[in-house]
């Protein structure tokens, strides 16, 4: 929706774009409360070189507005002289269809292309009015700039003065920020790592360009420019501030939530970032907001850049390659990482945003879930039914209908009334309970029947609509107030809801959903103001048109802000509060899932990818959504298996539980209307594959729990993308329906129905079926691979050794059987594998010394265990067997240290050892000869 301007006051003067003078319409800011837009008529003559603009908008008949101005005369080759691919677009409008004289009011060019959904029709000329940077002097850090600009856009309350500060950070991290230095603007309030010296030697260099504005980042040595913005004009207004860049190269990654490919194609996308409730569809703006994209250059080098802001913001991507960031508040904030490896982007960008949490190891068994079980003892059935038929399961999960009347921290007497007998049961067999909650808390009882609500009422930790009252929506309960997570009381009035409620049922982890914060009214039950920040000069893209479309209205207040600046932060404020309220409660590692996340989620929460369907195609959706949320620092993602909503079919189902099984947080769960599809309502075969397909990630736990540690330690990927092993590799960088668990495991689901034999891309090198250690050798090219229903196609790459165990139906279970080390040689005879090794539970086991760190390797025949650090746990652990995969030659005897001990040696070039009893805290060698 857009606003009028106004009829002009008077009229200034200032340079032209085209260094003459032009007369300029003072603008004013519409005030808050002015109507929406309807149509715009406007008329134009052209008179030697002056062109008069009369504008009509007709609102209810009334002759609203009149502008004249004089337009540069555009020499039609200025604008033809723009190639197709760098027309950054001046009409982004998407609710107007822009004709040539809207687009000539703001001075820009109107090229009408062959097709819609292409280059935009009406962009801006080469020398269109930008910032000028006014002075420019060194900081100890970097740089600090002023940036004027004399020619106002059309966009009220231009920021005439900019202050930038370039920051260089460290040798891989350049920091930038173009703020208002008369005015403070909103800032998104994330604790962010301040540096105190100036990096000495940067992987990057920088240009700045005066007239107008720009800033070239290069990356020294190969002198490819990163970052480019002198493309098209910079933005800076009160309520839309816009940026673009040149891309290095078209191979982009990340910039969620969003359900596309994991390579993104620069073909005239745009997308709009604003936490939304909604089932996820291809070019919808989703539950969470990730400004944060991953650019591979030519030469296999990668960088990242991070935009810190949370306000609605667009990106739009065209094929130049180039990018543009538009946002409707806060300030220009961004970090630019230089890798130069697609890891170390992400690990640079974790650095700022924060590293994940280390997930207990229970959070890594399978987790079992739907809505509409309708009572705890139908729910108790299924954990029974799984236990019969020895199918893992560490964690039973309870949705919204536990509650009664959807009200938090409720049971329902009547279907729910064994639920503590059942969380009891769950303990005592070594299990977990989840439960879910919503934000949004029932405002409709009457007083003195619904604690939660009348103590909120009393601290004043709703979300208000004006002073002291709060904004009512309405979600499952019915009508709802909205929690402030920015307010420090709100915490403790969570944290004191949940505890009284966990002595009630004492669940082990929280389910946080609807926390976009989803509404089923748009705004409130009175809607929303017409006010700038309900309906701002410019709204992005976002679904349902209005920031206010089934969430809460923008211009509510937060303690910390107006909404419209804190709605993307709902989610990681709500699972901040709970993380911190799940610790003081249990004192034991927090296992949180929220469906809504914002950059830092990771040290609170994992995430899962939402309302998916009971569909083929939903499967492979979820293999870039795991990929991304690794990108963006949350690595303990993944789907609701078999589909949330809709009916699964068997087949379907045993893929997914297959597929499923590799995802780092591993639950099935679906609808209230749709068939029951735990592994326990299929047919024996079904059941069977999908239990072994647990049993595998059972017996690989060891080693996932090692990549958590590494995802905690130092922001490494748990699930990640071939191309992060193999940058050089171009063949890998558009590979989205495969992954790899770390460096080292490599997972090719079968994705489609009614096949017996998958197609896989292998690398170059060697690479080893994990089941039977059978090798194949790839040049890096598509292999076809047997995958009958039973089957999930798992590798191990050459060079590794994987740590894994004994399989069992629980991790309670599992955790104290011996390990079995997998070792996978090179084709030099070496790898290389590590053991991160706790109690599972306790928390900062890593930061307080609490844990066993152990390093395998195989290097000329001889496996050695070097234990780097101890911990009691360690103690109890032994190591039973070693295979090794590619030991080319039989040996002729194999030694423990030092000691002889039987082994077998298979066709298939497998060496294996058993019944070794070693201890795990001790370090030994095995040898071959
Ligand atoms: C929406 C969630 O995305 C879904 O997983 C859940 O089952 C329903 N809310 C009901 O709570």
């Amino acid at each position: 929706m857009k606003s009028y301007r106004k009829l002009p006051t008077h009229v200034t003067h200032a340079p032209g774009p085209y260094g003459e003078e032009e007369e300029e319409e003072e603008e004013e800011g519409n005030e808050p409360g002015s109507p929406p837009a309807k149509k715009t008529l406007s008329l134009r003559w052209q008179w030697l070189g002056v062109v008069v603009i009369v504008g009509a908008g007709l609102l209810g008949g009334t002759f609203w507005a009149i502008s004249v101005r004089r337009l540069p005369v555009e020499p039609p080759g200025k604008c033809i002289s723009v190639p197709e691919s760098q027309r950054f677009d001046c009409y982004p409008e998407w609710d107007t269809v822009v004709t040539p004289e809207l687009c000539q009011m703001r001075g820009c060019c109107f090229l009408q292309s062959s097709s819609r959904g292409g280059p935009p029709w009406c962009f801006y000329p080469p020398d269109f009015p930008s910032y000028t940077l006014k002075t420019l002097n060194r900081t100890e850090l970097g740089f600090l700039g002023v940036l004027t600009r004399t020619v106002k856009t059309y966009y009220p309350r231009d920021v005439l003065v900019l202050q930038l500060q370039v920051d260089l950070e460290t040798d891989t991290r350049l920091h930038i920020k173009l703020t208002d230095p008369n005015n403070s603007r909103y800032e998104v309030p994330l604790e962010v790592p301040s540096a105190t010296k100036k990096a000495e030697n940067p992987l990057y260099s920088l240009d700045f360009s005066r007239d107008p504005f720009g800033i070239l980042v290069k990356r020294r040595g190969s002198g490819v420019v990163l970052l480019n913005t002198t493309v098209a004009p910079l933005i800076f207004a009160d309520q839309f501030l816009q940026i673009s860049t040149l891309l290095p190269s078209a191979f982009l990654y990340g910039l969620g939530e969003h359900r596309r490919g994991f390579l993104h194609h620069l073909d005239w996308t745009t997308l709009s970032f604003w936490a939304r409730d909604v089932p996820p569809t291809e070019s919808y703006n989703l539950y969470g907001v990730h400004p944060f994209y991953l650019n591979m250059e030519e030469a296999g080098t990668t960088h990242g850049v991070f935009l810190l802001n949370s306000n609605a913001m667009e990106v739009v991507l065209q094929p130049a390659p180039a990018l543009t960031w538009r946002t409707v508040g806060g300030i220009l904030d961004f970090y630019i990482f230089l890798g130069p490896d697609p890891s170390s982007v992400v690990q640079q960008y974790q650095q700022v945003i924060g590293f994940p949490t280390m997930p207990p190891f229970w959070g890594l068994g399978f987790h079992l879930c739907r809505w509409g079980y309708g009572s705890s003892n139908q729910t108790w059935q299924t954990v029974k039914n799984m236990r019969s038929y020895l199918i893992p399961q560490d964690a039973q999960w309870n949705d919204i209908d536990y509650m009664e009347g959807s009200r938090d921290f409720t049971v329902d007497p009547g279907h729910f009334g064994t639920l503590p007998q059942l969380v009891m049961d769950l303990h005592k067999h070594g299990q977990y309970y989840v439960l879910i909650l919503d934000p949004a808390i029932s405002s409709s009882q009457a007083t003195g029947t619904y604690a939660p609500y009348d103590e909120g009422l009393k601290k004043g930790i709703f979300i208000n609509i004006t002073h002291g009252q709060p904004l009512i929506g309405q979600v499952w309960p019915g009508l709802t107030a909205f929690p402030d997570f920015s307010n420090p009381e709100t915490h403790q009035w969570w944290l004191e809801n949940l505890n009284v409620f966990h002595a009630r049922v004492p669940f082990d982890g929280l389910w946080i959903d609807m926390n976009e914060p989803s509404n089923f009214k748009d705004g409130s039950v009175d809607g929303c103001t017409s006010g700038e920040l309900d309906n701002p000069p410019y709204t992005p893209a976002v679904l349902g048109g209005s920031l206010f479309a089934k969430t809460i209205c923008a211009s509510a207040k937060q303690s910390l802000s107006f909404h419209y600046d804190l709605h993307n932060l709902y989610g990681l404020m709500e699972a901040k509060a709970t993380a911190s309220a799940l610790i003081a409660i249990r004192g034991k590692r927090p296992f949180i899932i929220s469906r809504s996340t914002f950059p830092s989620q990771g040290r609170y929460s994992g995430h899962w990818l939402g309302d998916n369907r009971s569909e083929w195609k939903d499967m492979y959706w979820s293999i870039p959504g795991l990929l991304n949320f690794n990108l963006f620092g949350i690595p303990l993602v993944g789907a609701d298996i078999c589909g949330f909503s809709g009916s699964t079919t068997e087949e379907l189902c045993t893929r997914w539980m297959q597929l499923g099984a590799f995802y780092p947080f591993a639950r099935n769960h679906n609808t209230k209307d749709a068939k029951a599809q735990d592994p326990v309502v299929f047919s024996p075969s079904a059941r069977t594959a999908m239990k072994e397909a647990l049993m595998t990630r059972y017996a690989l736990l060891p080693y996932l729990y090692t990549l958590f540690h590494h995802a905690h330690r130092r922001g490494d990927t748990v699930a990640r993308p071939l191309f992060f092993e193999f940058p050089q590799d171009k063949n890998t960088y558009a590979l989205d329906q495969q992954f790899l668990w770390g460096r080292n495991l490599l997972v090719t689901p079968v994705l489609e129905p009614g096949v017996d034999a998958v197609i896989g891309y292998f690398p170059i090198g060697v690479w080893y079926d994990y089941y039977t250690g059978s090798s194949l050798q790839s040049q890096g090219e598509k292999v076809k691979l047997a995958a009958p229903l039973n089957h999930i196609n798992v590798h191990i790459r050459e060079g590794a050794v994987l740590p894994t165990q004994k399989p069992d139906i629980t991790t309670w279970m599992s955790s104290g059987n011996p390990l079995l080390l997998v070792a996978a040689l090179s084709q030099e005879g070496m790898a290389w594998g590590d053991l991160f090794w706790d109690d599972g539970e306790s928390l900062d086991t890593f930061e307080r010394g609490n844990y066993s760190y152990v390093v395998f390797n195989v290097s000329q025949n001889v496996f050695t265990s070097s234990v780097l650090h101890c911990n009691l746990e360690a103690i109890y652990i032994t190591v039973d067997g070693l295979t090794v995969y590619g030991v080319q030659k039989q040996p002729q005897v194999v030694t423990v240290n030092g000691k002889e001990i039987p082994f077998s040696y298979m066709e298939n070039k497998v060496l294996s050892m058993s019944g070794l009893n070693l201890n795990l805290s001790r370090s030994f060698s095995i040898k071959w000869i």
